[in-house]
């Protein structure tokens, strides 16, 4: 049984003092309930706020939104997975589409980071995810295929297993236009698939997806009851503490 995950990307967004007043609102919201993994992922400046306010929980947990591969050194703007460890952070996304877009990242640099990350013990959530025009031409499935074999280079199947890939379809996220949930359900079993012929069929059970773009209370019921979906990595609604909660809630079935 793969545990929901579901993850919020706060993205470029909240200062300290949102942070603290988000989670107040956040924990009266979830209650005690820990059927599903909650990940707060700050942008790098509220990362310390939250792991202090989160450390009290067994079902909250802190990720980062990003890292470099290197261990130290002359990389000014960067920081690296052992300074995340140092604030108790124990996810990271890497290859987000924001940061394939944005900032270049190719499968190779989220292949370095990801080997990076688990060298550090810090579980990469890794985002794949094809772009509108890819998916009209017919090409999720290649597309797909590639950045897996790409940037989950090398991995062992350990590693593979503490792996979170997250299945973010380019023309969802931020939109309001949501994958199906049948669309979703299709691409994760296509990745689990995949996962089976590179690594083994075992591994690929226990690997957790994630769908993320435009995820809201309305849509996390559909979604969460489809067998290839694990959790998800939430942005715009997760800004909200009560709907983020509702998401929470929504995924374990109530
Ligand atoms: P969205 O973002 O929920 O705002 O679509 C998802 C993401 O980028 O991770």
């Amino acid at each position: 049984m793969r545990k929901k995950i579901i993850a919020a990307n706060w993205k470029m967004n909240m200062s300290c003092a949102e942070a603290a007043a988000y989670l107040e609102i956040l924990f009266r919201e979830l209650g005690q309930d820990e059927e599903v993994e909650v990940v707060i992922i700050p942008p790098f400046t509220a990362i310390s706020k939250v792991s202090e306010l989160v450390s009290h929980s067994q079902q909250v947990k802190v990720g980062a939104q990003n890292m470099y591969f290197e261990k130290a050194g002359a990389f000014t703007g960067e920081v690296s997975a052992a300074m995340l460890r140092e604030l108790f952070v124990r996810y990271v996304v890497l290859g987000h589409s924001e940061r394939r877009a944005i900032f270049g990242e190719s499968d190779e640099t989220v292949n370095k980071k990801t080997r990076a990350a688990h060298e550090a013990v810090l579980k990469p959530i890794v985002c794949i995810g094809e772009t509108l025009t890819e998916r009209e031409a017919g090409k999720v499935e290649e597309v797909l295929e590639r950045q897996i074999r790409g940037s989950l280079a090398g991995l062992g199947a350990k590693e593979m297993t503490e792996t979170v890939l997250a299945y973010e379809p380019v023309w969802a996220i931020g939109t309001g236009r949501t994958a199906s949930p049948a669309q979703a359900q299709e691409a994760h079993a296509f990745i689990r698939k995949t996962i089976a012929a590179v690594w083994d069929a075992p591994t690929a059970e226990k690997v957790r997806i994630q769908y993320g773009g435009s995820v809201k209370p309305e849509n996390t019921a559909s979604l969460m009851s489809q067998p290839d979906i694990d959790g998800a990595l939430v942005g715009g609604a997760s800004l909200d503490p009560r709907a983020f909660a509702q998401i929470v809630q929504h995924s374990a079935g109530k």
